[in-house]
Formats: C-alpha cells, structure tokens, sequence
C-alpha cells in the first residue's frame, strides 16, 4: 500500500532524513518510533505531500506519487494526479487540527463536500456513522471548544475517516493527552486495526506499539534504524540504538 524508498528531505542544510526506506502492506499496521528529532514527521509528512521530497520514491497503491530521475531530479506527477493519489491516505495530527467555528458534524462533512463533491445528504449520512464508531453521537452539534483532548482527537479520526481514504496516517495521536483520554483514542485506533485498516502509527506509546502494530521501526537522526515484527523487536533489538531509546522509554 505504501512504498518508500530511499527518501531523503533537506531543510537547508540539515538532511533530516537520509535515505529512509519503509513498506506497509494492506491491512498491515506499523508503528514508527524514535527520539525527538529523528525525522518522524517528516517522513509522515512526505508520504502525503505535506513536505515535497529531495529524492528517493514514493508509490502509494502502485502509483507513483514522487520519483527521482538518473540525474538525482525529483519528480511529482501533475497536481491533479498528485491530489488523487493523496487522498488514498488520510492524516491525524499530535494537535487535532479541528476547524474551531465549525461543529463536530460540520468538521466530518466539510470535505467531503468541498474536495470529493459528495451530496450532502450521503456525506450527514457517513459523518453520522462514523461519529457512532468513535462513540461521539452525542457532540455532533458541538463545538470543538466544548469537547476534551480525547474527544477531539476521535473527532479527528472520524473526520480523516470521512474521507474514505485506504491508508491511515497517524502522528503522535496521543501525545498531547492525560493518560486516562489517551486510552481511549488508543481503543478508537485498536478496533480500527482489527478492522484491518493500514495503519502507520508514529507513537510514543510503546504499549500500542507492542500490542497493535504487527512491525515496528525505529528512527534515529534521519535513519530508519531497524525494523521487525512487533514482538521481535521489543524481544531483541539488534542495534545498540535502539536497545538504548527502549531503554530510555521505560
Ligand atoms: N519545516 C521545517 N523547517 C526546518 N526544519 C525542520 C522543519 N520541520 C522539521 N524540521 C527539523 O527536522 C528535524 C526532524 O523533525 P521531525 O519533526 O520530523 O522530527 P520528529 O521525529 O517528528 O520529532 P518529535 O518526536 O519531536 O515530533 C528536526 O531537527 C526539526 O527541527
Ligand atoms: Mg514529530
């Protein structure tokens, strides 16, 4: 469903990510772990054009959203095919990112009616069941100022959800909730994994990690470290880095 290849992103003169190399096949979902700065986001952030790339190649579903020539130039496909090919992911972010003057239905609708130009009824209609997934019927006519973290961050999920996308980006969902709120978006990303959507999950929760996710990487200074099946990686982690972050989690 997702294929990087060695991917590399400068900002200026720090290369952030150094040739980062990662697949998620369908149903699967991995979990990307490492310390501050290690280029996490940004990795996340490329896969659906957030950050153009420097070079490698991305192909999500099979097509090809960025490539790089012999001659080291990255290429994107026109931005209609770039749009298309992007709307296969869908992304939730650390802060929620909800639109404060819109109500929680209105935020699931709004592109689905402006982007994929679906009818508004259909589109009350996919809002309102997903609000039933993320057990939030009850806010559909509320602000996002009235709700907690954890029913924001669900919110925002059901409203990536809207979209249909096929693929589910996550970034540090839980990151910026007590632990008692992040548990439940953590439920909410559980019953969504046993649904078998693919899932990349930049997490810090390394409980998820070991019990959800069927592999695991871990990122450092740019690099894509190592990866393994989730119990193997908590069970040996071969490199001393990684043994090292582990550590430090605990
Ligand atoms: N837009 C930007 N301009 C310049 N530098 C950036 C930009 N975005 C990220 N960086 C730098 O790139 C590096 C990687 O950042 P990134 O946000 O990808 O790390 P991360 O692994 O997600 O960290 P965290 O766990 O803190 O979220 C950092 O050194 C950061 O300062
Ligand atoms: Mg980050």
């Amino acid at each position: 469903m997702i294929d990087a290849r060695d991917l590399r992103k400068r900002f200026g003169h720090h290369e952030v990510l150094r040739g980062v190399s990662l697949s998620v096949a369908r149903g699967e979902v991995v979990a990307v772990i490492g310390p501050s700065g290690s280029g996490k986001s940004t990795f996340l952030r490329c896969l659906n054009h957030l950050e153009t790339i420097d070079g490698g190649q991305i192909t999500i579903e099979g097509e090809v959203l960025a490539s790089t020539d012999a001659q080291g130039h990255c290429r994107y496909p026109a931005e209609a095919q770039v749009r298309r090919i992007c709307a296969k992911t869908g992304m939730v972010f650390q802060h929620f990112n909800l639109f404060p003057h819109l109500t929680v239905l209105e935020n699931l609708i709004e592109a689905p009616l402006v982007v994929q130009g679906v009818a508004r009824d259909v589109a009350v209609a996919r809002a309102e069941k997903l609000l039933d997934k993320v057990g939030l019927s009850a806010k559909r006519d509320n602000y996002p100022a009235r709700l907690s973290g954890g029913q924001k961050q669900r919110v925002a999920i059901a409203r990536a959800l809207c979209m249909e996308p096929d693929i589910m980006l996550f970034d540090e969902p839980t990151s910026a909730l007590d632990p008692e709120l992040t548990g439940e978006v953590l439920r909410t990303m559980r019953e969504l994994a046993q649904e078998h959507m693919t899932m990349l999950v930049v997490t810090h929760e390394m409980g998820f990690a070991r019990e959800v996710a069927h592999r695991v990487a871990f990122m450092d200074g740019g690099e894509l470290i190592e990866q393994a099946p989730a119990a193997e990686f908590f069970a040996q982690p071969r490199h001393a880095r990684t043994r090292a972050f582990l550590q430090s989690m605990l």
